[in-house]
Order: C-alpha cells, then sequence, then structure tokens
C-alpha cells in the first residue's frame, strides 16, 4: 500500500461519514513511514475533541469558527464526533478551488488575506497550527466572543507555530486573556490551551 492509498482510504471513509474509522485507521495504519502532518498537523483522538466540546458548552457555545483550517479534516472530526458546528476559514480561495488543492473533508469559507471578518460572540475562535502572528492578533481584534482555543506544540514539541499553546502574544489585548484549561492531546507533542477572556 502506498501513500496515495491512505488517502484514497480516508477520502472513502469520508464519503461515508466514517469519522471514527478515520480516527481509528491512523492508529492502524499499515503504511510505515506516512507523513501524517501533510494531511492535518496535529491528529487529534476523542477525548481532547470532547475536552473543545466541554470547554464550549462552559460558555454555552455552540459553535467553533476555525481560522486557517487546511483541508477540514480536523474540523469535520470535531463537528461530527461532538455534533459542535464548526465553520473553517481559509485564505486563498482560487486555489483551494483548484485542481491542485487537496481533498477538502469540510465547505470552507473563505477570506482575504488583508480583509479580516468580524467573528461573532456566539462562537468559539480556534487556531490549529496557525502560522501568523499579526494575522492571529487581528483576528483576535475582531472577535467579540469570549473563548479562544490554540492548538499547537508544547514546549518540547519540535514544531513551530504563532500563536504557541501556553505563550501566545494576543497584542494589545494580551492582558485580557487567561488560560484556563489545557489537554495534551494523546501521546503527542501537541496540546489544546483554552483561553478565556477576562470580564
Ligand atoms: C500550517 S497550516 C495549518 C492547517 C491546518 N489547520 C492543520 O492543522 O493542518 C496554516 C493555514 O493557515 C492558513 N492561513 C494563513 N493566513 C491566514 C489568514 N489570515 N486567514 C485564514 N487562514 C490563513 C494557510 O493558508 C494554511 O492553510
Amino acid at each position: 500500500m502506498d501513500d496515495d492509498n491512505v488517502l484514497n482510504t480516508l477520502i472513502e471513509f469520508h464519503k461515508n461519514n466514517q469519522w471514527k474509522n478515520i480516527l481509528n485507521y491512523k492508529k492502524n495504519c499499515p503504511v510505515i513511514n506516512f507523513d501524517w502532518a501533510k494531511l492535518l498537523w496535529a491528529w487529534p483522538d476523542e477525548t481532547s475533541l470532547y475536552f473543545i466540546k466541554r470547554n464550549c458548552r462552559k460558555f454555552k457555545l455552540k459553535c467553533v469558527t476555525s481560522i486557517g483550517c487546511g483541508s477540514g479534516l480536523f474540523e469535520y472530526l470535531l463537528q461530527q464526533c461532538t455534533g459542535l458546528t464548526v465553520k473553517g476559514i481559509e485564505i486563498d480561495q482560487k486555489w483551494w478551488e483548484s485542481l491542485y488543492s487537496p481533498y477538502q473533508f469540510l465547505n470552507l469559507s473563505f477570506t482575504d488575506i488583508d480583509v479580516i471578518p468580524k467573528i461573532s460572540h456566539e462562537t468559539a475562535l480556534m487556531f490549529c497550527y496557525f502560522n501568523d502572528k499579526s494575522s492571529f492578533q487581528e483576528y483576535v481584534k475582531n472577535y467579540s466572543g469570549n473563548l479562544v482555543i490554540i492548538i499547537g506544540p508544547g514546549k518540547d514539541g519540535d514544531t513551530v507555530t504563532n500563536p504557541t499553546p501556553f505563550s501566545p502574544d494576543f497584542g494589545e489585548t494580551n492582558t485580557s486573556w487567561t488560560l484556563i484549561d489545557s489537554q495534551q492531546i494523546s501521546e503527542s507533542k501537541d496540546f489544546i490551551a483554552i483561553y478565556n477572556r477576562n470580564s
């Protein structure tokens, strides 16, 4: 079996809405050394998806908006596993709609890199392996809600993101946000950190 077969298997699961099979397949994949980061940087398990749901529920939120969601695989798994409504935002619509773009697990919404949209207080704002500090700060500025979720490498991780889960720079509003919960994603080097706006 080669890399294309791995992707085709996952696409088949997605078409049949077998999200649990996607999570299980990663654990038992027959292809050794498959580069999972090609599809998704932080692979969740059910425990981590429910961790996000629990934190949303604390703030009576039923929606998550994920910025820079890529192919939307994390977001699809989160939505199907927990029942949260998940919206994924990307840039470069032309490329994502071109013949070269990767398979998409979620219907993506698009914005211009220079036009950061307003994000409603009725949603949590999520960044999974986001890599642009100034856009992150602009999104936070344009967000009227109270819950920011940051997913990325912990202190021992060998990958780089901005924001990082444990020392994000919120910019002007840096002092307005407090880390209220965090969890490691199974045995990986990745963490989910939950920030709440100070009242
Ligand atoms: C490292 S990838 C992470 C993709 C996915 N979240 C994952 O974990 O595999 C960062 C993504 O952020 C997107 N991105 C960069 N700037 C953005 C912006 N201002 N608004 C929305 N998405 C952006 C990029 O197109 C890219 O797909």
